[in-house]
């Protein structure tokens, strides 16, 4: 196997990102004792899992010489907040695909974005990926050198970031003297949990890598299990890592899809609430308290006993609470 050291990276994020005890959370809860993986703290214009993607992602764009930095994500995406951060630290371009039309105001990542310097692109949702190849191409005969990053930075080299990660977080652990029954998180477009679990399987952790999905399903001609399976077994070729991965190595729940990607129900405006009142920790409309609800109606439910140990990896995404005021003015 290739030394996971060897993958050059531009250091961006900061790093190791701290794990902290949710002690009152836990008490209140009356369930396992929670503890938070602070990859909010990561830095890059606002923290989020996209700066450990993008070490990676932005070596391999600078050691293919490009000036430019293309990729999408919707009008609230932190991945494309942090490319436009990078971007901005390595002298390059960016170029942002957003799905959907631009607001009267722009708020949250959208309004970070702009202030980083990105060039925006509007179009339709479905029609990112095809409007991120029509972009390079027009920027090619602008005589550019454009590195298109997929949606969501998950590709091997963006889930290579995860299993580094996993290796930081089991060392963190094993000095804390603390064996998680179970690890929760947001997946969407999956690198983070093919990382992840890739990085456990080489570093050995038995636990249950448990992602909450916000808007992916395991059925329909894209079975979301598949996918992470074929991406962890792309990240496992190239580490030349004589591993294989299944769809049925991966657990993930899919009962919280709520009111759809990026539609704040109650259960997430509970959930950021709740953090922020017990722990000042805040969460996203989105992604990580999607993901919460998520952990905390499995707690009510008894999926975790009192004995166990839970930890929440935090992956960022507290710039779009800015962008859903009027939301969290609902009250019921
Ligand atoms: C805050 C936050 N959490 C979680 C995720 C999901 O990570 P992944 O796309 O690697 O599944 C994203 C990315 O879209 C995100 O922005």
């Amino acid at each position: 196997m290739k030394d996971l050291a060897s993958f050059h990276r531009v250091h961006m994020a900061q790093l190791p990102t701290p794990i902290e005890p949710l002690y009152r959370l836990s008490l209140k809860l009356k369930g396992p004792t929670i503890w938070i993986k602070r990859d909010d703290r990561t830095g890059l214009a606002g923290g989020g899992n996209k700066a450990r993607k993008l070490e990676y992602l932005v070596a391999e764009a600078l050691k293919q010489k490009s000036d430019l930095l293309i990729t999408a994500g919707g009008a609230q995406s932190n991945h494309c907040r942090q490319t436009a951060a990078a971007a901005v630290r390595n002298r390059l371009g960016c170029d942002l695909v957003l799905g959907g039309s631009p607001p009267a105001i722009a708020n949250g990542n959208l309004l970070l974005d702009e202030l980083l310097g990105a060039e925006l692109h509007w179009t339709a949702p479905e029609n990112r990926s095809q409007a991120m190849e029509e972009l390079a191409e027009k920027r090619r005969r602008q005589g550019r050198r454009p590195y298109v990053i997929p949606i969501g930075g998950s590709n091997r080299l963006g889930a290579l970031a995860y299993a580094v990660a996993m290796q930081e977080t089991l060392n963190q652990l094993s000095q804390m003297d603390v064996d998680p029954d179970a690890i929760v998180f947001a997946t969407s477009s999956g690198g983070t949990q093919a990382g992840l679990a890739v990085g456990a399987r080489i570093f050995g952790y038995y636990g249950r890598l448990l992602g909450i999905s916000i808007d992916r399903t395991d059925s329909g001609p894209q079975p979301f299990r598949s996918e992470l399976a074929a991406l962890a077994n792309d990240l496992a070729s190239l580490l030349q890592l004589q591993e294989t991965f299944q769809p049925q190595d991966f657990e993930i729940n899919t009962d919280y899809l709520g009111e759809g990607y990026g539609r704040m129900g109650k259960p997430e405006r509970d959930a950021i609430r709740l953090l922020a009142r017990e722990e000042a920790v805040i969460l996203d409309p989105v992604y990580t308290g999607r993901a919460m609800a998520g952990l905390l109606d499995m707690i009510d439910k008894g999926v975790f006993s009192r004995k166990q140990n839970v930890l929440f990896w935090h992956t960022g995404g507290a710039p779009a609470v800015f962008a859903y005021a009027e939301e969290f003015l609902k009250t019921e």
